[in-house]
């Protein structure tokens, strides 16, 4: 029985539908091929991963290691959280140890439970800037050896990339793109030695590619094959909602489903599950067990662009804002908010913001990201799609979103110049 989703990744029971997605990645992994998961914001990156992890480890066939890398702060970070994460491969773990000599007794004699953060302080105290890659090598090569494949995923790589680039305006530097040069071209080294051992997956809440491309890295990520995650079909979405009515026992009626989803306009499932938690509380609150379409009128418009709404809104800027910095944010606010306002952005006003933001004071010297490239991004995180020339919001939800939270205000800079 599914029950709701909430808004962390979810596995088992609650992970709903992707069969076909499920399909084409075990189809890869048993082909040995590394994997690049690209998607917009909540399309379900980090559960499709766990699903299929969940899955392999349950057949026999494989070993699987889940790293997260949003908190790793540098390259020997990076490696001290994969290598505790590879304590989920026994065979593994203790050759791990002994590469480390890292030495988990006390003085007793007993061997000491140690809990993952103090294991992974362990590890981390043994690497640094000069040795990370062998060290990195050494996990790979434990990893290679146990005996099954195994596959690793590393969620969040970019913002570990994103970070090891620039500095806090935003800016690539020169240093950090060294570094996240040299990180990249270890895992890749890493995953074309391994190959036949260990299969990477890697996934993350913002795009790796425009990333790469802006800083002059984009052959680093050669050895992985993208995969795209779409979002829900209207059908599959439905039912989705069908299977969480009937877990809640309230109904929802097809009519009622097929009218959330063509205003989500874009079945993201983290959207598709918000609405039904809005509608479950909707009718809980006024009592009843079925839902009209009036219902879902009012719990659109009162609770999905609501306050609590609008919370989810924050993590979006947020992440936007971490990958365009100061800078290239101000110009994807504008971007946005004039799509939201007119619903659309036509191809004569992109030509006019490019040439705006190319000259003048809104150009503020080398390093600042061009504005295709903000365009690049914006595209490729799935806010905007092209559309007769010019662009649109992809989701529904987001652009009632942005128009709610920045269209009453807004003055385009060209009607500012004036
Ligand atoms: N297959 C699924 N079945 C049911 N719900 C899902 C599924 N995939 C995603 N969701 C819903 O979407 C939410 C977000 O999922 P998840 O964290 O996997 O997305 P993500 O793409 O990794 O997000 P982010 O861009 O923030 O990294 C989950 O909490 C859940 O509510
Ligand atoms: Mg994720």
């Amino acid at each position: 029985m599914i029950r709701k989703g909430g808004s962390n990744w979810v596995d088992g029971e609650n992970f709903f539908d992707r069969e076909s997605e499920l399909e084409a990645l075990e189809e890869r992994v048993r082909e040995k091929t590394h994997t690049l998961l690209t998607a917009q914001r909540r399309m379900g990156k980090t559960s499709l991963v766990r699903e299929l992890q969940r899955r392999l480890a349950e057949t026999g066939d494989f070993e699987v290691v889940f790293v997260d890398l949003e908190a790793a702060t540098d390259p020997a970070d990076a490696i001290a959280e994969i290598g505790v994460q590879a304590k989920a491969v026994r065979a593994a773990w203790d050759r791990i140890m002994t590469s480390f000599a890292i030495l988990v007794r006390s003085a007793g004699g007993r061997i000491e439970e140690l809990s993952l953060a103090d294991l992974k302080v362990k590890l981390r105290a043994g690497i640094d800037a000069g040795n990370w890659s062998q060290r990195g090598d050494a996990i790979f090569a434990a990893l290679s050896e146990s005996g099954r494949p195994v596959v690793l995923a590393i969620d969040e790589l970019p913002i570990l990339i994103n970070r090891l680039l620039k500095d806090e305006t935003g800016r690539v530097t020169p240093e950090g793109k060294r570094e996240a040069d040299a990180f990249l071209s270890w895992l890749r080294k890493a995953g074309q030695a391994h190959r036949d051992q260990v299969t990477l997956i890697l996934s993350g809440s913002v795009s790796l590619e425009p990333l790469l491309e802006q800083a002059g890295l984009s052959a680093q990520a050669n050895i992985f094959s993208p995969y795209d995650l779409k979002p829900w079909s209207e059908e599959t979405a439905v039912s989705c909602l069908e299977a969480l009515g009937q877990s809640y026992e309230v109904s929802l009626g097809p009519e009622a489903g097929r009218d959330m989803c063509r205003r989500l306009r874009c079945c993201i499932p983290h959207h598709v599950q918000m609405f039904f938690d809005r509608m479950h509380d909707h009718l809980r609150r006024t009592g009843r067990k079925a839902a009209s379409l009036e219902d879902v009128e009012w719990v659109y418009v009162r609770e999905m662009q609501g306050v609590r709404g609008q919370v989810d809104l924050q993590h979006y800027e947020g992440r936007l804002e971490t990958v365009l910095g100061r800078t290239g944010y101000t110009v994807a606010l504008e971007i946005l908010t004039a799509a939201a306002v007119d619903g659309g952005i036509a191809a004569e006003t992109i030509d006019r913001y490019r040439e705006y933001f190319a000259t003048g004071d809104a150009h503020d010297g080398d390093g600042a990201p061009a504005f295709d490239h903000v365009l690049h991004v914006l595209q490729h995180d799935g806010y905007l799609e092209p559309r007769d020339g010019g662009y649109r919001f992809v989701s529904g939800l987001v652009e009632d979103w942005w128009r709610g939270r920045y269209g009453q205000r807004f003055v385009s800079v060209f009607d500012r110049q004036r």
